[in-house]
C-alpha cells in the first residue's frame, strides 16, 4: 500500500518523538535533548539522545538513529508500512480506505457514532439554555457580561436540573447505552443505573481543530464545588492533544497565540477581540498541545492566573514551548488575577498593551529566581548569580547565550567576564558543554581517505540542519552533486530545497528511506557530533575547515572521473573556481 507523502508526513508530525520515544525508554532531560539507555544496545551510562526540535532518536554509543517511524521499526521490529499504521492509529489519522482491516473499520466508525453524539447532546444543550428552563443559565453568562453573538459562536449550552433528560433525549435517537458510556455523557452506578453526568451547569462544547465536539465541560453557576465538570478522556477526546479555542485561533492571523487557563478565558478574549487565544483543558499543558501550536505559531503569549501556582504552570509549559521550537513570553496582569478580570477592569487598549509588554521567558524565570533570593546577603546574592548561569548554559547556541548573559549581566548589575565564567564553571563540570576538542572539526584524521570524505559531508549536512542561517551565506559555494556519497546526495538534495526556503525538517527527510539501515543512515546525516567551540572565531574556523573539504573531495572525485562522465569536467571547472573564492572569503556567523 503507497501513502502519500503529506499523509505519511502529518502522522509523523503528529507523533512527537519524545512522548513516543519515552513510552518504551525512561529519558532525562538535558539541555534541549533528552537522554535515556539505549534499548538497542547494552549501556551502562545513557548515550541515547532524542531530540524534540529535530523530532530525532540517536544513540552516540551504536549509531541506531532515526525518526519516529525507524524507532517504532527498531523497536517494535514493524515494517515501514506497518509502523505507519500503528503510529497513524495512535495519533488518530484516518488512512486511506482500502487499507481498513476489520477491526480498524469498527474502531473507524465507533469513532464517527461518538462524534455524533456528541453533537446531538450539544445541540440538546444550546437549544436548553435558550429555552424558559434555561433562563437561569442564560442571565449567568449574560452576567459575566458574554453577548448572544459570543453565546452562539461557542456554541454554550446549559444541562437543566434533572439527571436523566439527556440519556432519555439521546436513547430516542437511537443511541445505545454503550455509545453513550464512551462518549462519557452518562455515569453509571448500581442504585441509579444509567443518568446524566453533566446537570444543572452550564455547558461548554470543547471542539477539536476540525469544529467537532470532542467533550464537554460544565460549570456551576454559583460557588459550589467542583467548579467545573469536564467529559473525562475517550477515544475521540485526548485532553493532551487538543486546546480549547483552537478551532478559531488557528484562523486568527495575528503573530502570535495566548495560551491561559481556561474556558471563561478564551472566551472573554475572543469577545474582545483576541481570538487568538486558547486554553489547555484543566490539565497541565503538554509537549503534545505545544507541537499542535507549533504547526500556527512561533511565538506564544502565556497568560496564566497571577498568583503562585499560575507562575508555577508558567514555569512548566516554557520548557515544553521551547522544546517544540516555540519562543514563549510571560504577560503580566498584576493587579488582576486572569483576562476575564482584566479586560473588564481596564479595557481593550490596556490589555493590548500587556500583550506588547510581555517579558521573554529567559527574563520571567529569573525574575521568578530573583524572589527566592535576599540580594542584600553576599551569599545569596552568588548563588543568585550561580542560578543564572545555570539558566544560561540550557540555551545550546552560543550566539544567543552571549546575547543573553550580556543583556542580563547588564540588567542585574553583574560583570560580563565574571557571569560569562561562571557559565564556563558550570558548563565544563557538569558536561553540559564539552570542552574545546583536537582537531577543531571534529574530524577524526586516523580513518581512510573515503571515511574521511563521508564524515566531512556528514559533518556538513549536521551543521546546516543545526545553523540554517549559514547555508543561505554559502549556497552559491554548494550543491548537492559535492556530495559524493549517493544518499548522502539524495538527502542535500532535499534538504538544500528546504534550507533556501529556511524550514529544515530533517525528521521528514528520513521518511524518504524506507528501510531502516536507509532511514539510520541517514539519521546520522543530522546527529555527527559537533564539538561545542568556544568562540565565534573557532566555530567560524571549523565550518570553513568542512566545507572546504566537501568542496576538495568533490572536487577530486570529479577530476577522476574526467573522460567517463560527461558532467565531470563542468562540475571540475566549477569546484575549482569555488575552491579558490572560499580560500579568500571569511564566512561569518553573524
Ligand atoms: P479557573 O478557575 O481559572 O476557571 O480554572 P475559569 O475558566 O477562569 O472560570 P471562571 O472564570 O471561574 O468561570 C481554569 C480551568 O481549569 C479547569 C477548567 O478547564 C477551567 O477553565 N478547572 C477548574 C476544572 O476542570 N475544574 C475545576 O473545578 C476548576
Ligand atoms: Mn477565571
Amino acid at each position: 500500500m503507497y501513502y502519500p507523502d503529506e499523509l505519511v508526513e502529518e502522522i509523523r508530525a503528529k507523533n512527537d518523538i519524545v512522548d513516543v520515544v519515552g513510552s518504551y525508554v525512561r529519558l532525562q532531560k538535558k539541555g534541549s535533548s533528552y537522554f535515556g539507555l539505549c534499548p538497542f544496545h547494552n549501556e551502562k551510562s545513557p548515550s541515547f539522545s532524542v531530540t524534540p526540535g529535530k523530532q530525532m532518536y540517536y544513540c552516540f554509543g551504536c549509531g541506531a538513529g532515526g525518526n519516529v517511524f525507524t524507532f517504532i521499526m527498531e523497536y517494535e521490529n514493524y515494517s515501514f508500512q506497518e509502523a505507519i499504521k500503528h503510529l497513524a492509529e495512535k495519533a488518530g489519522v484516518a488512512l486511506p480506505e482500502v487499507e481498513y482491516n476489520e477491526e480498524m473499520k469498527k474502531r473507524e466508525s465507533r469513532r464517527n457514532r461518538i462524534l455524533e453524539v456528541n453533537k446531538e447532546a450539544a445541540k440538546y444543550f444550546y437549544y436548553q439554555l435558550r429555552s424558559e428552563q434555561g433562563k437561569i443559565g442564560y442571565q449567568y453568562l449574560a452576567g459575566r457580561k458574554l453577548t448572544a453573538e459570543t453565546m452562539k459562536q461557542f456554541g454554550l449550552g446549559y444541562a437543566n436540573q434533572y439527571s436523566d433528560d439527556l440519556v432519555k433525549y439521546l436513547r430516542s435517537k437511537g443511541y445505545s447505552d454503550s455509545v453513550l458510556h464512551d462518549a462519557g455523557l452518562v455515569n453509571v452506578d448500581e442504585k441509579h443505573g444509567m443518568y446524566d453526568k453533566f446537570w444543572n451547569r452550564v455547558m461548554f462544547p470543547i471542539q477539536d481543530v476540525n469544529n467537532k465536539v470532542i467533550g464537554f465541560g460544565g460549570r456551576v453557576m454559583g460557588d459550589a464545588k467542583p467548579k467545573y465538570l469536564n467529559s473525562p478522556e475517550t477515544i475521540v477526546f485526548d485532553k493532551s492533544r487538543n486546546l480549547y479555542g483552537l478551532n478559531f485561533a488557528r484562523t486568527s492571523r495575528k503573530n502570535n497565540i495566548i495560551l491561559c487557563e481556561g474556558y471563561m478565558d478564551v472566551i472573554a478574549m475572543h469577545q474582545a477581540g483576541f481570538n487568538q487565544a486558547v486554553a489547555s483543558l484543566g490539565t497541565a499543558f503538554t509537549s503534545g498541545q505545544a507541537n499542535l501550536l507549533r504547526r500556527y505559531t512561533q511565538e506564544v503569549l502565556l497568560i496564566y492566573d497571577s498568583d503562585e501556582a499560575g507562575t508555577r504552570a508558567a514555569l512548566r509549559a516554557i520548557p515544553i514551548l521551547k522544546e517544540a521550537g516555540i519562543s514563549a513570553k510571560v504577560v503580566n496582569l498584576k493587579p488582576y488575577k486572569d483576562p476575564d478580570e482584566f479586560i473588564k477592569n481596564l479595557g481593550t487598549e490596556a490589555f493590548q498593551e500587556r500583550l506588547d509588554n510581555a517579558d521573554n521567558s529567559f527574563f520571567f524565570e529569573i525574575r521568578v529566581l530573583e524572589s527566592q533570593f535576599n540580594l542584600k546577603d553576599p551569599e545569596e546574592k552568588t548563588n543568585f548569580h550561580r542560578e543564572i548561569a545555570k539558566k544560561l548554559c540550557e540555551f545550546s547556541e552560543e550566539v544567543e547565550r552571549d546575547n543573553y548573559l550580556e543583556a542580563v549581566a547588564d540588567r542585574y548589575h553583574i560583570g560580563f567576564d565574571n557571569l560569562r565564567k561562571l557559565v564556563i564553571n558550570y558548563a565544563t563540570k557538569t558536561g553540559l558543554v564539552a570542552q574545546a576538542a583536537k582537531p577543531k572539526s571534529g574530524i577524526k584524521e586516523k580513518k581512510g581517505p573515503e571515511e574521511a570524505a563521508k564524515t566531512v559531508q556528514k559533518l556538513l549536512l549536521t551543521w546546516f540542519t543545526e545553523e540554517p542561517a549559514i547555508f543561505l551565506k554559502v549556497q552559491k559555494y554548494i550543491t548537492p552533486e559535492d556530495f559524493t556519497e549517493e544518499m548522502y546526495k539524495k538527502v542535500a538534495v532535499r534538504l538544500f530545497e528546504d534550507l533556501s526556503k529556511q524550514q529544515v525538517n530533517p525528521a521528514a527527510i528520513i521518511s524518504m528511506f524506507d528501510n531502516e539501515d536507509e532511514q539510520r543512515e541517514a539519521a546520522s546525516l543530522f546527529n555527527t557530533k559537533l564539538h561545542e567551540l568556544e568562540s565565534k572565531q573557532e566555530k567560524e574556523n571549523a565550518f570553513k575547515d568542512i566545507l572546504m573539504k566537501v568542496k576538495q573531495n568533490s572536487y577530486e572525485h570529479y577530476q577522476n572521473k574526467l573522460g567517463t562522465d560527461v558532467n565531470a569536467l563542468q562540475q571540475a571547472i566549477a569546484g575549482k573556481k569555488a575552491l579558490e573564492e572560499l580560500a579568500k572569503t571569511h564566512i561569518s556567523f553573524d
